[in-house]
């Protein structure tokens, strides 16, 4: 009597005063377990006569039952302290000021080349590049500017002070157009690529920086006319300017590399002080204004590009990108796209994640 007795306030008092659910644990497998003591009790009723069992029997129980019901008790304690102590240790303090916003964002003239990218890869054309260090073969001569041209002087080249391997005059390039050359001599034809690139020219104002961007146009397939031009210009322009009543007009014009060659203008509006792109030059308080140069690529050109101009026709176009972006976003002085000021990138750049898409829209201002 005295031992179930002795041996119950023991393991209720130890059980109560556990630390921890190893120690819970291993006081039930003492207790409870098939070796455990209380176990070994239930044993011991097997070798009594039934009076006695009758008496001790369900001391014995209750004895089990009360052990079982305080372990699940002290476990479900500990449990609780233990979730507690994690809640309380990992608990985010929402009074802290938040983390800093990411910093930095895409350029302009970085977001008008993804712009126009994608507006020529759905019309099948894919990008193509050559070098800035560029020689005075692809930057003028196959170009039909040979060396006496007066095309060459209206340049305001940078030149290098050395020749290359093959003696031939190094320069900065001064337009993307040698990598028509480049490109017709990589991949032969039928061809259709744009270049968006740097180009180079000793010339600085507000308009003007030594430094501007391009992008070059060339489509070289058999039966290409005037026509394909003009479709793939206005479909350009509409999807750029995001506007289908963008208006061009096509005036005759010079450039040694094409032959017809076209001024494109387009028609614009007067918007807050700004110019607007859209509906025709000829509407009161419109005007037109010279938006890029193109025409038919010169025979001359398709045979320094090693393609025969009697099976091989095409059309090339040249249009400033900075002066693109400036149109469509509003800035009005071009050396400000090169100061690296930071209050003008965070007010005209674009968010890193808003790539210009022909389904989201092209052009969408962050
Ligand atoms: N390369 C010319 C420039 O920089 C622009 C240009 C005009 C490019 C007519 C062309 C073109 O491809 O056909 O002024």
């Amino acid at each position: 009597m005295n031992d179930i007795d002795t041996l119950g306030s023991d393991a209720l008092g130890r059980i109560a005063t556990a630390q921890d659910l190893d120690t819970v644990e291993s006081l039930r497998v003492a207790f409870l377990g098939k070796q455990g003591s209380i176990s070994g009790l239930l044993k011991t009723l097997g070798g009594m006569s039934p009076e006695e069992r009758q008496a001790e029997g369900p001391r014995i129980h209750a004895l089990r039952e009360s052990v079982t019901a305080t372990l699940a008790e002290r476990k479900a304690a500990l449990e609780g302290a233990a979730l507690e102590a994690r809640l309380a240790a990992e608990r985010i303090d929402l009074t802290l000021p938040a983390p800093e916003a990411p910093r930095g964002s895409v350029h302009p003239v970085s977001q008008v080349m993804d712009e126009l990218a994608e507006i020529f890869a759905d019309m099948g054309f894919s990008v193509a590049t050559g070098p800035e260090i560029e020689d005075d073969w692809h930057n003028f001569t196959a170009l039909n500017m040979p060396e006496s041209h007066p095309a060459r002087a209206m340049h305001d080249t940078f030149y290098f002070p050395d020749r290359s391997a093959e003696g031939r005059e190094m320069l900065l390039r001064t337009h993307t157009s040698p990598v028509q050359i480049r490109a017709m001599l990589a991949q032969g034809a039928p061809l259709r690529i744009i270049a968006p690139g740097r180009v180079y020219r000793s010339d600085s104002d507000a308009t003007h920086t030594p430094m501007f961007h391009q992008i070059e146009g060339l489509v070289i397939d058999k039966g290409i006319h005037l026509g394909h031009l003009k479709w793939t210009l206005e479909t350009l322009l509409k999807a750029f300017f995001e506007r289908d009543d963008v208006v061009l007009r096509l005036r005759p014009s010079y450039f040694p590399f094409t032959e017809p060659s076209v001024e494109v203008d387009t028609g614009f509006a007067f918007e807050g002080g700004r110019r607007v792109v859209g509906g025709s030059g000829d509407e009161p308080g419109h005007g037109w204004m010279e938006l890029l140069g193109s025409g038919m690529v010169n025979r001359k050109v398709l045979e320094a590009g090693g393609l025969d101009p009697d099976e091989w026709q095409g059309f090339a176009f040249g249009v400033g990108v900075d002066r693109l972006a400036m149109l469509k976003y509003g800035m009005n002085d071009l050396r400000a796209f090169f100061d690296g000021d930071r209050r003008w990138l965070a007010h005209y750049g674009f968010a890193a994640l808003d790539v210009p898409t022909l389904s989201a829209g092209v052009g969408t201002a962050a």
